[in-house]
């Protein structure tokens, strides 16, 4: 054994239990809008922001320190004062900037929470449904996947499908299926107000979330939300269809794919949007990929197999899609844009 190798593992684990125990302090900041409190009254001691957000002084100096020992809070020694910076007011305070980060760790807290049910999956090789879920889940995905769609849907990925834009612009007909709570659905609706948009998912609690924002956006008249199945969602002639962060996640993924040919309109575009992901499991051996094979083992391959589905997981890779929608009845396909995290594929029958 290297001694040193040793010490330089402690060091990483203690890191990593670092993190592990912040984030419930997170979920905390985040929930009780300590963060946003923050950002909204500058440099405060602990009696100044739990007099401002109705909390206990005690736990909110426990609080603060916790916070600026892991550097998500800033203090300042000579007023004794903590503050967000620049960098962590755009990542923990503001909810519409595409660096926002509090969604993540709400997935995570679900992760946590399905601890138990996924220690007997593991041994029966059952899986567990998306609505079997601590409900932390569904607001997280949104909140966790919306700034990254804020960022880039509108602005890169749209304009990267070919004629896409055009159409969308002069008034056509969208398919969003998987979609959750509609972050994505919403997004295209407030973006091209000629067009009319159909957002579907198996998860009604999430299709009754999606219809009140659209409510709350005014966008009822443009936007449905529906129950269905994403092989056998309804409706034809689509000039667009999209699958965002949840083709992976399906049952039926070769099905969807199916569904997805029906529906389209002549020279239709179906769009999907996948974690970016190398083929093989060791292109993925880093950062990234760290965060999404254990969501993919918490909740992605566990959804897959709960529809007796072939489990893709979030780390699919491009190949492997590539192989479900040529099953499908798409011929032409191609990456049409990718960030970090995501990567868009364009399919044409
Ligand atoms: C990771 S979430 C993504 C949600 C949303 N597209 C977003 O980006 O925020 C996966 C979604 O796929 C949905 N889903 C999984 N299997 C499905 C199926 N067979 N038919 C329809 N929706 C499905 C789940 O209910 C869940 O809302």
């Amino acid at each position: 054994m290297d001694e040193s190798k040793l010490q330089e593992f402690m060091m990483k684990a203690l890191g990593d239990m670092g993190a592990t125990a912040t984030a419930p302090m997170i979920l905390l900041g985040d929930r009780l809008g300590l963060y946003k409190t923050l950002a909204e009254i500058g440099p405060a001691n602990s009696t100044e922001l739990a007099k401002k957000t109705g909390t206990a002084e005690r736990y909110i100096r426990e609080w603060l320190s916790s916070q600026a020992a892991a550097g998500y809070v800033t203090y300042d020694v000579q007023s004794e004062r903590y503050f967000l910076n620049d960098e962590q007011k755009i990542t923990l305070a503001e909810e519409d900037s595409p660096f926002f980060i509090p969604g993540a760790f709400q997935c995570m807290a679900a992760m946590f929470a399905a601890h138990d049910k996924l220690a007997e999956c593991f041994k029966s090789g059952k899986g567990l449904d998306w609505g079997e879920q601590h409900p932390l889940l569904f607001v997280g995905t949104e909140r966790f996947f919306r700034p990254g769609y804020l960022a880039h849907l509108i602005s890169e990925w749209i304009p990267s499908l070919e004629g896409v834009e055009a159409k969308l612009k002069s008034g056509s007909k969208m398919a969003d299926i998987g979609c959750g709570h509609g972050a994505s659905t919403i997004l295209l609706a407030k973006a091209f107000p000629n067009s009319r948009f159909f957002g579907f998912d198996y998860h009604r609690p999430s299709i009754e979330k999606a219809q009140e924002r659209a409510r709350a956006a005014g966008l009822s008249d443009r936007v449905k939300f529906e129950v269905a199945k994403a092989t056998d969602f309804p409706g034809e002639g689509y000039d667009l269809v999209a699958h965002f962060d949840c083709l992976h996640d399906m049952g039926d993924p070769v099905g969807a794919a199916r569904r997805v040919r029906e529906t389209l309109a002549p020279d239709g575009t179906w769009m999907v949007v996948e974690p970016r992901a190398g083929d093989k499991p060791e292109d993925n051996y880093n950062l990234i990929g760290r965060v999404f094979y254990a969501a993919s083992t918490s909740v992605c391959v566990p959804a897959s197999l709960a529809q007796d589905g072939p489990a893709l997981g979030a780390q699919a890779g491009e190949a492997k899609l590539r192989k479900v929608l040529e099953a499908g009845g798409f011929s032409r396909i191609r990456r049409s844009a990718e960030t970090p995290f995501n990567m868009v594929l364009e399919a044409k029958a």
